[in-house]
């Protein structure tokens, strides 16, 4: 059953929009009330059900945990899956050596910039407090970490809430394939916040929804890092999405030619079984504090609960015992060459990304081939629908008035999706492409010409 809004309470994102109700999931499908079977290409829709869907060892680990202890505060106690998991993920990632936790991506960004300003204020420049990060972006729907996007469209109409932080362009292929003109803005925006009063660089390592399965070229990094070093700021990596697993290695940091100092997870970390995130630091951070105000005290009712670290620990375990990084690192470059060899014939797509199971498609004006589709083609709703409506779920984002970047798809299948599934979502995606490219071509002035 769809529920439309004449028959529900809910505060609905899209209040236009009627929704499919789905109350039951097994591995990579969605069963809806109306008996519509869907095949989840994008884990739940949010890159959170890494796992698939139905886990018993997972669920049963809640129910263990729920029967024992349900929750106590963080204030006052601590708890042994807490304590273990921070202990599990130092040990997957040595150059951190804490964990804060929290219940969502936001908080654990809010999280990392509150830990970043902390850490100048203890040792004694509390002049730092700008953020550098990047234009084409996201780290969260809270006030805070909306201002980390350089994005007007998500910002529109929360302007007067945005902190003044500086943005720098994207080194995408279509602007900057080397990295040299970011790091050029780089300097210029230091120069103009005054590189004293920068307290961080804030970025995803590898791009989700903002611009799936892109990172930088390594000259960028090896540049950000040089001025790290000149000018003391700290390095935050977003990697609520493609932390633990998603790009084939348990931290898509692993592959860049840097250390960030402060990195955030989330999605993975509760796999869609509970809220669950984290933010881990190097030891100079966190020694700052500890030998400094001896305070990080703000945080949120659930950081650090036993259920929810119960959960991320089996999550951990069950990656871990199945292979599963491994098996995303094996399977995602074929995956890639099927998605790519399966649009190849659609003028509309401009280009495929994709590092392990998280993969992109940019759309183009199929009438040049190269220009950003203005808005008004709707196309990024129109894949969403239209998949749906053929059973299939994948989430695409819509150029933003920066125009970064044009419309695009993210498909980000469960780590357990077997090679049958996974050529299913590619085959039944190239389908819905090229269905609307056709709507796209006839909507179009002299949609037809090349
Ligand atoms: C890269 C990235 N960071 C942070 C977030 C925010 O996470 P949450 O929605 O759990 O607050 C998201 C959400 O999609 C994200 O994609």
């Amino acid at each position: 059953m769809t529920i439309d809004q004449a028959s529900t309470s809910v505060f609905p994102k899209h209040p236009g929009l009627g929704y499919p109700s789905v109350d039951r999931a097994r591995g990579v499908r969605l069963y809806t009330t109306d008996g519509r079977t869907i095949l989840d290409a994008c884990s739940g829709g949010a890159m959170a059900a890494g796992l698939g869907h139905g886990v018993g060892d997972i669920v049963d680990a809640a129910a263990a945990s729920v029967g024992g202890i349900l929750y106590y505060y963080a204030h006052h106690f601590t708890n042994q899956p807490q304590e273990k998991l921070a202990e599990r993920l130092t040990g997957l990632a040595p150059e951190m050596t804490r964990v804060r936790f929290q219940s969502g991506g936001a908080e654990a960004n809010e999280t990392a910039l509150r830990l970043a300003r902390q850490y100048h204020v203890d040792r004694g420049e509390s002049g730092r407090w700008l953020v550098i990060s990047a234009a084409q972006s996201y780290h969260g729907a809270t006030m805070a970490t909306l201002a980390l996007s350089g994005r007007a469209g998500l910002q529109a109409p929360f302007g007067p809430y945005m902190a003044g932080h500086l943005h720098i362009p994207p080194c995408t292929e279509r602007f900057d394939p080397t990295g040299e003109a970011a790091l050029d803005a780089l300097d210029e925006a230091l120069e103009r916040a005054g590189p004293e009063n920068v307290a961080a660089f804030f970025c995803e390592t590898v791009s989700a929804l903002s611009l799936p399965g892109y990172s930088p070229p390594d000259r960028f990094w090896e540049g950000l890092a040089e001025r790290r070093e000149r000018h003391g700021f700290l390095i935050c990596l977003d990697e609520v999405v493609v932390g633990l697993g998603r790009t084939g290695r348990w931290f898509a940091y692993e592959d860049l030619p840097i250390t960030p100092d402060i990195v955030t997870l989330g999605k993975t970390l509760g796999a869609g079984y509970t809220p669950l995130s984290a933010t881990m630091c190097r030891a100079p951070v966190y020694d700052a504090l500890a030998g400094g105000s001896q305070e990080f005290d703000l945080g949120h009712t659930w950081d650090g609960a036993p259920l929810s670290c119960a959960v991320g620990l089996a999550v951990i375990d069950y990656i871990d015992r199945r292979g599963l990084v491994e098996r995303v690192a094996g399977r995602g470059p074929a995956l890639r060459d099927e998605l790519e060899s399966a649009v190849s014939g659609c003028e509309m797509v401009g280009r495929v990304r994709g590092r392990g199971f998280l993969l992109g498609v940019e759309y183009v004006d199929p009438r040049d081939g190269t220009s950003i589709l203005p808005s008004s083609a709707g196309l990024a709703d129109m894949v969403d629908s239209h998949a749906l409506d053929s059973g299939l779920l994948v989430r695409s984002t819509p150029a933003d008035s920066n125009r970064w970047a044009g419309d695009q798809t993210l498909l980000a299948p469960a780590f357990t999706s077997t090679d049958e599934e996974l050529s299913e979502m590619i085959e039944r995606f190239a389908q819905v492409v090229g269905e609307v490219e056709r709507i796209v071509k006839d909507r179009l002035p002299n949609g037809a010409a090349k």
